[in-house]
């Protein structure tokens, strides 16, 4: 499956910036920018995670990028596939770096035995019921110290012991988001859905989460277009749950 190379055919390169995300948001306010534009930052002084969340990486030692798309062509109630498409780049882009046990943490936190190596942030502008504007914030630990992450944290350099090229990682970055974009193009939901479930924490083996003051062992048996979770426990009983309705423990 080959992209048509779109992302990252214009690259703008900021020293230092809040975040990416709020940038190309206020940017894209002002003017228009070509589809697959980049934002890129060497440092970002108040980056941003999920639901209200900071992502802090040390300067210079990781991509943080926000993507322009405009999936005009993507209904407004199926944008979570533009998740899933992304979150399949990133584990396609790992999986080549000969990272094995990677996985995908719904609803999209790269994973690597146990701890993050990259965070996605979408953000999106709507036009009744379509979306004029994707800005995807991409956070991808690549030379962190392995001695400076907190232990939930991983990054390239800890688990390969090599320091890698910045321009080098975010140019393969950028061809694993177009084969997955170009999917999204298709229109071939099924298909993304299937494989992002197939590389998806949870699936087939039962993990633990805590929901309310309760833990409970839950397999994901599927998701839902609008990108929330449907969970079974052991005994068979199981719900539907969006972001924060339960916290993963494993
Ligand atoms: C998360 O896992 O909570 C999402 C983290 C997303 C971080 C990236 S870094 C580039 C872009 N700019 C931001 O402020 N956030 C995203």
């Amino acid at each position: 499956m080959q992209g048509s190379s779109i992302i990252g055919n214009n690259i703008l390169k900021l020293n230092a910036v809040d975040s990416t995300n709020t940038y190309a948001m206020a940017l894209l306010k002002k003017q228009k920018l070509p589809e697959g534009m980049i934002i890129q930052a060497f440092e970002q002084t108040a980056g941003r995670g999920q639901m209200g969340t900071n992502w802090h990486s040390l300067p210079g030692e990781s991509l943080t990028f926000s993507v322009i798309l405009t999936p005009e062509f993507l209904p407004v109630h199926k944008q979570f596939y533009l998740s899933m498409a992304v979150s399949l780049a990133l584990y396609d882009y790992l999986r080549t770096k000969g990272l094995s046990s990677v996985v995908i943490k719904w609803p999209n936190d790269i994973i690597v035995d146990r701890r993050k190596i990259a965070g996605i942030l979408i953000e999106t502008s709507l036009k009744g019921e379509t979306i004029q504007h994707a800005v995807v914030g991409i956070g991808l630990n690549i030379n962190s110290n392995p001695d400076e992450l907190s232990t939930v944290a991983t990054s390239l350099l800890a688990e390969t012991g090599r320091i890698h090229d910045l321009e080098a990682e975010l140019h393969e970055v950028c061809q694993h988001l177009d084969t997955y974009y170009a999917l999204l193009k298709t229109g071939k939901f099924e298909k993304l859905k299937q494989e992002y479930m197939s590389k998806l924490l949870g699936v087939g083996q039962p993990i633990q989460v805590v929901r309310g003051n309760t833990k409970t062992l839950v397999k994901v048996i599927d998701i839902k277009d609008s990108g929330k979770v449907v969970l079974e426990e052991i005994n068979g009983n199981w719900w539907v749950a969006g972001f924060k309705e339960f916290e993963w423990t494993y």
